[in-house]
């Protein structure tokens, strides 16, 4: 078991280096298995659930070769197989990615359902109305997704998607890739990852227009190239080094980001009483006085992202008076706020809204992550609280933050990671 020792109550001060994008990575990975030839692929994440991804499609047969700590070369030619049996794919939700490129490159595919972290229920009815609208025929049979065409070849059409999903605009851009003929999202989300693998996919010589937009429009290409290709900056992690620095106070340069990716969590912490500076590719986060209190809506993008609800709480919890906290996006994303209560966090959670009471103080506790995001709201946490917080679980996190206490220890942190070897060994679930 291995958990985060954390001796919190340090402002943090100094610069911090952003990694590649974990949900950009998690599919541009899987959608380098429509490009006949080499895809070098810049920026990788060193991530667990990235590591996965990799792993599931060493299996399927693609050659993969580390050119440096952050590049990888993925040669998907040789594969012949659009059958996932490897168990682990039940435990990432990325993998479901592996649907939509499998069905684009061979016109079938079978992938055990993805899991994920549990917010409630996480349904892919949207996924699976695209690729039935491009003529598969699928079916969940016994923990598998089943997808099947009978001309070998997915179909371009119109989707209009009922709700705006990420996964669902991504999977069916990777299933149309090298369909037959012009596809139609409507209703598309629209986060930075959605632009960055169209901008991947278009590298490789694919035809992918509207990717930001709220309508996509993919002309159907015969086949895919290989080529170089860097992935953008993580806007999550870079705007939970953010919310470090508003809750524990300090200056800290965040490096290696894209400031407009940031501006809905800028917007937040200015409210709070944060200052923000940026500049070209990096961000300086100040917070020496007292944080206001404010309210923040969780929406798909550009709104407030909902994976950095669990981070924003936490400063909230050390804002001056009465905060409204809402999530927009999934139905129970507050598991988290029982961990937060036994370090002093005065937090009412009625569905979908947390009213959060401002306290002067966090104090250390033994607590555990939930799952990722709830996990860095624990980091942060113990960041700013007086004395020691240990975290159990951190698995979680290393699914999505690289060298998370490597950096921290970086800007001023005091983080030790305790390993107990004689215990039974964490297995990543997420
Ligand atoms: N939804 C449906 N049906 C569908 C698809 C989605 O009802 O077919 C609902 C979901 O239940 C949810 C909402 O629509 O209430 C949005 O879900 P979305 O499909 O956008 O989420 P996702 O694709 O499952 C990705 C990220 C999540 C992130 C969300 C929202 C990956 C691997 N995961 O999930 O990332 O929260 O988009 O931005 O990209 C994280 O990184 O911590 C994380 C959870």
């Amino acid at each position: 078991m291995t958990k985060y020792v954390i001796r919190g109550g340090k402002p943090l001060h100094g610069e911090v280096e952003i990694s590649g994008a974990k949900n950009a990575a998690v599919a541009i990975i899987p959608a380098a298995l429509l490009v006949d030839g080499v895809c070098r692929i810049e920026n990788v994440p060193q991530i667990s659930d990235v590591s996965l991804i990799l792993k599931i499609l060493q299996e399927l047969g693609a050659d993969v070769r580390t050119v440096n700590r952050t590049t990888l070369d993925i040669d998907c030619s040789h594969i012949h197989n659009g059958k996932v049996s490897n168990v682990m794919a039940r435990k990432i939700r990325a993998s479901y990615y592996l649907v939509g490129a499998l069905l684009g490159r061979f016109g079938w595919a079978e992938v055990p359902l993805p899991g994920g972290c549990d917010f409630g229920g996480r349904p892919i009815d949207q996924h699976i109305k695209g690729f039935v609208a491009m003529g598969a025929d699928v079916k969940v049979n016994s923990g598998l997704i089943q997808a099947y065409t009978k001309l070998g070849r997915v179909s371009g059409t119109q989707i209009y998607l009922d709700m705006v999903s990420v996964g669902a605009t991504m999977n069916i851009m990777l299933a149309a890739v090298l369909a037959e003929g012009m596809t139609v999202i409507e209703n598309a989300a629209k986060e930075p990852h959605i632009v960055d693998l169209a901008n991947f996919l278009n590298s490789m010589g694919a035809q992918v227009m509207g990717a930001g937009t709220d309508v996509i429009k993919i002309r159907g290409v015969e086949r895919l190239n290989g080529g170089t290709y860097s992935i953008i900056p993580d806007q999550i992690e870079a705007g939970t080094y953010m919310a470090a620095v508003a809750a524990a106070g300090g200056e800290v340069r965040i490096r290696n980001v894209i400031p407009k990716h940031l501006d809905c969590i800028t917007a937040k912490l200015l409210e709070m009483g944060v200052e923000v500076e940026e500049a070209d590719d990096s961000v300086l986060v100040r917070r020496t006085g007292k944080l206001c209190r404010t309210n923040v809506k969780t929406l798909p993008y550009p709104g407030f992202p909902t994976d950095m609800q669990p981070q924003i709480a936490v400063a909230l919890c050390l804002a001056e008076g009465t905060s409204v906290l809402t999530e927009g996006v999934y139905d129970n994303r507050y598991r988290y706020v029982d961990e937060l209560r036994r370090m002093g966090a005065q937090i009412q959670v009625d569905g979908k809204v947390a009213v959060i009471e401002g306290v002067e103080k966090f104090t250390g506790a033994p607590v555990q992550a939930c799952d990722l995001r709830a996990g860095a709201a624990m980091v942060i946490a113990g960041l700013a609280a007086q004395g020691i917080t240990e975290i159990e679980k951190v698995y979680h996190i290393e699914r999505g933050y690289e060298d998370i206490v490597r950096k921290l220890n970086g800007i001023g942190a005091d983080i030790r990671v305790v390993v107990t070897p004689d215990e039974e060994k964490d297995e990543a679930t997420a």
